[in-house]
């Protein structure tokens, strides 16, 4: 027989260390708790790995970046758990959940029981060979999702040595990458499909300032075409990457950046799934009532979208459904539905973009598209329902959140254009 535990949380990600965090505020009792995570380390902050973490100068190492540190809240460190009874098993894997005896069984065959389980199993990286892309396991070919992917990258970057650098994707994973590539000094080529970055948020307007801000930069950007397969040299090393114009870029070093997908393999045909997610109702809880779901893993509806179910791959939603659904485990009595404006935000280079709501309907772009003060708003139905501002201070940022937040009407676009950045600060 195995560990038995109150609460049980699968993952030890960013929702995970968010949720210990709100279960010691609400005063969880010694023991009652554990973390489970096939990840060596305590919860850290994941966006850092993108970020500080590939900095030339002065890198982010853990502990600096333990959750809750992106939100201004305390840093827990492996010694906080301790002090506060959370049983953390790290570096191991769970390999079969049964929701209805509610076990889970670890690679290591131990079979520990919960009262509640808290889902938080994030997402994988898409790789290459998911879409059909014969790779090996080149050491120079890189992703980036967890700690591991982060010092290969770091590896690969100074074995290359200001040599060429590929990067696959144009999403925020390719962009983060990119620039921290370029500020690494590496002669840095960008290659997507779509016909400009960032193609499910950015406006082509919008791009247009990145890419060529980017090319100011010297990094080379090729769109509208892919990767096909690669050269590899007689070490296994890839050396170059051939496309599907029929172009090859040489390759000292490639990074992979084309979308990740939820890690719900565990709980297939035993809770209801939707949009590729853990499906949940308000208070994060799934179609099984002993199991709850947070994070990128979890598909909820979202108030802010009629109440459509959808799943949200930011830090900000990980965070904040994960204190929300220890306040609804803890405090059953007052349960209220998770009620989420949803934001997204990157930083590359010295830039540094915000994004608050829905992004349908139309578009009004404003403020100064040759420096880096502008924005955008979304108008759906009369109303705006989206805002995105580069280079905002805290107060213009507070501003758009808040706009996006009460959706005010909007009779006239081209006044709204006008009023630009002043329109979301009177509201
Ligand atoms: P997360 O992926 O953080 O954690 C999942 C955990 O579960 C991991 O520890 C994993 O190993 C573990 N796990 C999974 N299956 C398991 C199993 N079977 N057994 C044991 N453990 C298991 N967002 C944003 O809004 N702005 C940004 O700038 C960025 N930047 C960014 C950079 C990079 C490099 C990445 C990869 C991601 C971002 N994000 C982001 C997205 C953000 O990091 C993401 O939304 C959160 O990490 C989601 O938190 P979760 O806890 O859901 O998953």
């Amino acid at each position: 027989m195995g560990r038995a535990f109150v609460y049980l949380i699968l993952g030890g990600g960013v929702a995970s260390g968010y949720a210990a965090l709100e279960f010691v505020k609400r005063g969880v009792l010694h023991g009652e708790l554990c973390i489970i995570s096939d990840e060596a380390v305590a919860p850290y902050e994941r966006p850092a790995l993108s970020k500080g973490f590939l900095l030339p100068e002065a890198p982010a190492r853990l502990p600096s970046f333990h959750c809750c540190v992106g939100s201004n809240e305390e840093r827990l460190d492996p010694k906080w758990y301790k002090e506060h009874g959370i049983e953390l098993i790290l570096g191991t894997r769970v390999k079969s959940a049964d929701v209805k005896q509610k076990t889970l069984v670890t690679s290591a065959g131990e079979t520990i029981s919960y009262n509640i389980l808290i889902v938080a199993t994030g997402a994988r990286a898409l790789k290459l060979e998911d879409i059909g892309i014969r790779v090996s396991s080149a050491e120079n070919v890189c992703y980036l999702r967890n700690l591991d992917d982060a010092e290969k990258l770091v590896t690969a970057m100074q074995m290359s040595n200001g040599g060429n650098a590929v990067v696959i994707g144009g999403g925020y994973i390719g962009m983060e990458c990119a620039a921290s590539l370029a500020i690494n000094k590496l002669n840095v080529t960008m290659v997507f499909p779509g016909s400009h970055l960032m193609a499910r948020l950015f406006t082509p307007q919008i791009a247009s300032y990145y890419e060529e801000y980017y090319s100011s930069k010297g990094v080379k950007i090729i769109k509208g075409t892919s990767l096909t397969s690669f050269k590899f040299n007689s070490e296994g090393k890839v050396i170059a990457v051939n496309l599907r114009d029929g172009n090859t870029l040489p390759a000292d070093m490639v990074v992979v950046g084309i979308g990740s997908r939820p890690n719900t393999s565990l709980f297939e045909g035993q809770l209801t799934l939707e949009k590729g997610g853990i499906k949940v109702n308000g208070h994060m809880q799934s179609s099984n009532i002993s199991v709850y779901a947070v994070g990128d893993v979890a598909a909820f509806p979202v108030k802010e979208y009629g109440g459509v179910t959808r799943r949200l791959e930011h830090v900000d939603c990980a965070r904040k459904a994960a204190r929300h659904a220890v306040a609804a485990i803890m405090n059953p009595k007052k349960r209220s539905d998770f009620d989420y404006l949803p934001f997204f935000y990157s930083r590359v280079f010295t830039l540094s973009w915000q994004f608050y709501g829905n992004n349908e309907g139309d578009v009004v772009h404003f403020g100064d598209f040759l420096s880096s003060a502008f924005g955008a708003y979304w108008i759906h139905k009369g109303r705006l329902v989206g805002a995105f501002l580069e280079g905002g201070t805290k107060e213009e940022n507070e501003a758009i959140s808040k706009a996006a937040r009460l959706k005010p009407a909007v009779e006239d676009l081209s006044e709204l254009e006008k009023q630009g950045l002043g329109f979301a600060l009177s509201v």
